[in-house]
């Protein structure tokens, strides 16, 4: 049993690479879609322990821009599970207090999902609780030269002087603009990369990697994360 966890020291930015999905599936027998779906209830009650307990935001990489490389059909079900999970859980979230934030280029979605989405977002962009990211279509090279780019225009427009340009600044043209940087970020199912995930941002994350297949993660799970993580000596590259 895992001590309690110390409430006033949070990590205040959780991130969450939910690998494992397929695997977990094909240990029962089952098609790996269905791993999807039990990953999809995984994420909502790690929605909900993260606002109980008071976690400022969750990041979850939900799909990465080489995500459209799998089968036609698999990919077709993801979204197609974004879509009701936006449909189902928008009311109880934003109930809850929760602001859903997507981070990536959804414009490739297809039209219905990003419907749900937008609608999800409109409706809880005023809401003060746990900030909810949702990485999709995502991938973080993409992301650092698409905030180069705009960067370059606005040094070639003339509304930024490049000498005033400094890593706050680049931060804030991120998807994830002025949110803080994760705290932690947690990987699941054995697999300790970052696979293009919040490169710029995870420069000084806390690392977790648990063998656990995502749709297993429970609440156990996170706060043994959470009690490592507080264990741990953030140094930021100085001394003690
Ligand atoms: C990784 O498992 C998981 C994904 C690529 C998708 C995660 C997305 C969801 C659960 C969809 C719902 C999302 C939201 C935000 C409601 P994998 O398939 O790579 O597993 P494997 O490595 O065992 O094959």
């Amino acid at each position: 049993m895992p001590g309690e966890i110390d409430l006033s020291r949070l990590p205040e930015h959780i991130a969450i690479i939910m690998d494992g999905n397929g695997r977990w599936a094909q240990k029962r027998g089952l098609p790996r879609v269905i791993g999807h779906k039990a990953g999809m209830e995984a994420i909502r009650k790690t929605v909900k322990y993260c606002s109980d307990i008071g976690i400022k935001i969750l990041t979850v990489f939900a799909f990465s821009t080489e995500n459209w490389k799998r089968p036609r059909d698999e990919v077709n079900y993801l979204m197609n599970l974004l879509t009701e999970y936006m449909r189902k859980e928008v009311g109880t979230l934003h109930h809850n207090g929760v602001k859903i934030k997507i981070l990536g280029e959804p414009d490739m979605l297809p039209a219905q999902t990003r419907a749900e989405i937008q609608e999800a977002v409109i409706l809880t962009e005023h809401n003060r609780g746990l900030q909810f990211n949702i990485a999709l279509n995502y991938g973080g090279r993409a992301e650092i030269l698409k905030a180069c780019k705009k960067l370059v225009r606005c040094i070639n427009d003339g509304s930024i002087d490049i000498d005033s340009v400094d890593e706050a600044m680049f931060s804030n043209l991120l998807y994830t603009g002025n949110d803080p940087d994760p705290d932690l970020i947690i990987r699941t199912s054995g697999e300790q990369r970052i696979s293009n995930f919040l490169l710029w941002q995870g420069a000084y994350s806390e690392l977790m990697f648990t063998d656990r297949l995502w749709p297993d993660f429970d609440e156990k799970e996170l706060r043994s994360a959470i009690l490592e993580y507080q264990s741990r000596d953030r140094r930021f590259g100085a001394l003690k």
